[in-house]
């Protein structure tokens, strides 16, 4: 490593959430609802140089694992992110985020009048047209969302 470098410390157990589409840490901030007030140590790299991406951001969380809701909200977000669950600073699992063909009920349709927003109990589905640039098709009136929809609701 030279002098132009810095490591980043490694984090012991937690979650690391790499190749994040340059410049959206911020966004899976919001969705893991990290306030600034938590207790282990929390590093965000934004717009870092990587081998298989243009630029990259990166989150390392110390004690924390995520739950299927929110990496299908990055997925949304960052279809290449990759997550990364650490134990004892080793690597245990690496999985590349992955969209269901079908959204169920983590976002709203940005279609005021769409059913999905009224009183009748009836929940929110969409059906993934493209991941990039994502698009994502309401079941109900077929209004098209796109990323600047979803980012709207985070
Ligand atoms: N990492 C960390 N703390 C650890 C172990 C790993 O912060 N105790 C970070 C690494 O810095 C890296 C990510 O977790 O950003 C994944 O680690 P690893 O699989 O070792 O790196 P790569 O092989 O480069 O990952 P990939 O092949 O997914 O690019
Ligand atoms: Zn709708």
């Amino acid at each position: 490593m030279s002098d132009r470098e810095l490591r980043v410390s490694k984090i012991r157990n937690g979650t690391v959430i790499d190749h994040i589409t340059g410049g959206h840490a911020l966004d899976v901030v919001k969705i893991l609802g990290i306030t600034g007030h938590e207790k282990g140590p929390i590093t965000i790299a934004i717009n870092v140089t990587s081998k298989r991406l243009k630029a990259k951001d990166i989150i390392k969380i110390e004690g924390r694992e995520l739950n299927p809701e929110e990496v299908h909200k990055i997925a949304l977000l960052a279809p290449h992110a990759t997550i990364n669950i650490i134990r004892e600073y080793g690597v245990v699992e690496k999985e590349e985020v992955k969209l269901p063909s079908v959204i169920d009920d983590i976002i709203k349709c940005a279609n005021p009048a769409c059913i999905s927003n009224s009183n009748e109990p009836v929940r929110a589905k969409f059906y993934v047209d493209c991941e990039e640039p994502l698009l994502l098709k309401c079941h109900y009136c077929g209004y098209i969302m796109e990323k600047k929809d979803v980012l709207q609701q985070f």
